[in-house]
């Protein structure tokens, strides 16, 4: 369960008129198992909410518990370490390593886990075959397609059993059959995990159990 309690994030400074208060007390809990999105438009916080939680960001105020875990109490690698094993990232550019193959780039996760090499290129060809993508596994990213791309970054983003994925406008890059695709692999592999989508799309928002609404860095 993620537990989020009056959380601020405040970008520069009064000094010298770059002060952004990008969220601005959020309140928000996603249950177990529960795939949310959250709508709203651009500038609106999304991006913002979606690192603060997914510790990358540090808020400026407020708490974020991850299945009881302050996230705040934690080291700079403890964080890195709760990032890799539990946390799945996927997001409009991919965010693939352009010099790495698709199974190279899915066994990263396992790798910095310190998993074997040969052990860590088994699991990733599995998990590169449950996106149906095997016939893709030596390719690098700018010999793939869009859709291609985000399917190998959503068997990256799954291939720790991560119990929180989150999702930064995900087919945002995509034509629409494309991006009805993409979402239906990422429906499947998420079940029963928290999955958090962030969009300005209506329609894809619909798809999720639950919408949130954010705006000038609050719910509403
Ligand atoms: N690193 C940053 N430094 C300064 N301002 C930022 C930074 N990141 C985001 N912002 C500002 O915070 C607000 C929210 O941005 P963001 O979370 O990216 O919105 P969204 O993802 O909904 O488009 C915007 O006004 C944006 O300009
Ligand atoms: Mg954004």
């Amino acid at each position: 369960m993620i537990e989020i309690h009056d959380l601020c994030k405040t970008f520069g400074s009064d000094k010298d008129d770059t002060r952004v208060q990008a969220l601005r007390g959020i309140d928000l809990n996603i249950e177990d198992g529960e795939f949310v999105s959250i709508i709203g438009k651009s500038g609106s916080g999304k991006t913002t909410l979606l690192n603060v939680i997914g510790t990358l960001l540090q808020p400026t105020s407020g708490t974020v518990h991850i299945d009881g875990k302050n996230i705040a109490a934690m080291s700079t690698g403890e964080l890195a370490k709760f990032r890799n094993d539990h946390i799945g990232f996927v997001y409009q550019s991919y965010m693939l390593e352009d010099s790495l193959s698709a199974v190279e780039n899915v066994a990263l996760p396992l790798l910095i886990k310190g998993e074997k090499p040969a052990k860590a290129m088994l699991k990733a060809t599995d998990m590169l075959e449950k996106v149906g993508l095997l016939e893709r596994k030596k390719h690098k990213p700018k010999e793939m397609s869009g859709g291609e791309k985000q399917r190998v970054a959503i068997a990256r983003a799954m291939i720790n059993d991560p119990t929180l994925i989150l999702a930064d406008e995900p087919t945002g890059n995509l034509d629409e059959e494309t991006g009805r695709n993409i979402m239906t692999w990422l429906r499947e592999l998420t079940a029963g995990k928290m999955f958090l989508m962030v969009t300005h799309d209506k329609e894809l928002a619909m798809t999720a159990d639950r919408q949130v609404q954010i705006k000038d860095g609050r719910i509403c």
